[in-house]
């Protein structure tokens, strides 16, 4: 008797090999990351109207994050060139992923993160898997160019998304995508950090067309915070502020790729302000049972605002990316609800104020 379908899901390296460059069996790092869900909208129609909405929930990787997509390949390709050490410049997500991949490796890791800045599951991650966590007084930036320069002078690899074997990885989640709908989506939303994300769905997107996998490409919408929006400005921010700390960046290492994924596509990048992001963020958990992280509720504000603004049609299909789980940030999500209520263990005194 069959008991599973075709095997477990392998990770993703083994599942897009056919897509990917080639990478030898035993360096295969993986714990399994991508095939993540793509959940149907089905409460917030007052907010859409007839527009199909979907969620490509990132959070539901192994770390948390889409950064496992990327890592699994860049720390695979490190292992196969020989490499001990692997080092990364962090707003948190990322550095999780390194650790873990690292560990998983059985590497070293290196993160550098802005102090004080990043959330505290993030920091949780890297330092239970094992990494040095340097905690510069700078901002992610800052943290970039030390971690470029360092990579460039000793021998540890380099996995920021500067790294294009990260871009490879990352864009098997537009293979998913299509897999899951059958076709591309009208539109692809994504919040934009470092811009290596949007750079990789664009990438995959377009593989997938040039094999006939699909006969439509998406336009992709890309969203940064109002305060950190350098890509949006056309220049870099020196000090950029959002509470999404996850994508608080002032001049992002794929600004080239995220703009020729804009210009390429017909689509269009976007700020949305912190308000507009936490009120995405409390409705998508609050109605659709979707907890994600505070930056990755940039990409639901910002449908919402192109929904408010006219450009989104009736029968159009979009895809929200949710880009990490709302746990990574446990002080964000405790700040912005309803504080639990404090009350004897008094079945009736619960009952009156439960108001039943
Ligand atoms: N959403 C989340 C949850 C992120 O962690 C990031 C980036 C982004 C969106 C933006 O993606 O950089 O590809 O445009 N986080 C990086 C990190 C910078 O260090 O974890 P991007």
């Amino acid at each position: 008797m069959q008991l599973t379908r075709k095997g477990l899901w392998a990770g993703l390296i083994n599942e897009f090999r056919e897509h990917l460059p080639e990478i030898s069996d035993d360096a295969i790092t993986t714990l399994h990351e991508g095939n993540t869900p793509l959940i149907e909208m089905v409460n917030l129609r007052d907010i859409f109207g007839a527009i199909r909405v979907l969620f490509k929930f990132e959070g539901l990787n192994p770390t948390g994050s889409f950064k496992d997509r990327g890592m699994t390949f860049a720390v695979s390709k490190a292992r196969e060139e020989g490499a001990k050490a692997v080092i990364c410049a962090s707003t948190g997500n990322t550095s999780a992923s390194a650790a873990a991949y690292a560990a998983r490796a059985g590497m070293k890791a290196y993160v550098l993160v802005p102090d004080g800045q990043i959330a505290l599951g993030k920091l949780s991650q890297a330092m239970m898997h094992g990494a040095l966590v340097l905690q510069i007084k700078g901002n992610f930036d800052e943290a970039l160019e030390i971690v470029r320069k360092i990579s460039e002078e000793r021998p540890v690899t380099l996995v920021n998304s500067v790294n294009p074997y990260r871009i490879e990885g990352q864009k098997t989640a537009a293979f998913e995508v299509v897999e899951h709908l059958g076709y591309a989506p009208t539109y692809h939303f994504l919040p934009v950090g470092n811009a290596g994300n949007i750079t990789a769905y664009w990438k995959g997107y377009k593989e997938y067309k040039a094999k006939g996998m699909i006969s439509n490409l998406p336009k992709m919408m890309g969203f940064q915070a109002e305060g950190a929006a350098p890509i949006v400005l056309g220049h870099p921010v020196e000090d950029p502020q959002t509470i999404a700390t996850a994508i608080k960046i002032g001049n992002p290492a794929s600004w080239a790729g995220a703009l020729a994924a804009r210009d390429e596509s017909g689509g269009f990048i976007g700020s949305v302000t912190d308000d507009e992001i936490i009120e995405a963020y409390k409705l998508v958990a609050s109605r659709e049972g979707v907890f994600c992280e505070p930056a990755s509720a940039a990409s639901i504000a910002g449908a919402i605002k192109m929904k408010n603004e006219g450009v989104l049609n009736d029968g159009d299909t979009i895809v929200c990316t949710l880009t990490g789980h709302g746990l990574k940030d446990p002080n964000t999500a405790i700040n912005s609800s309803a504080k639990p209520v404090k009350i004897a263990a008094d079945t009736k005194k619960i009952l009156k104020l439960m108001g039943l």
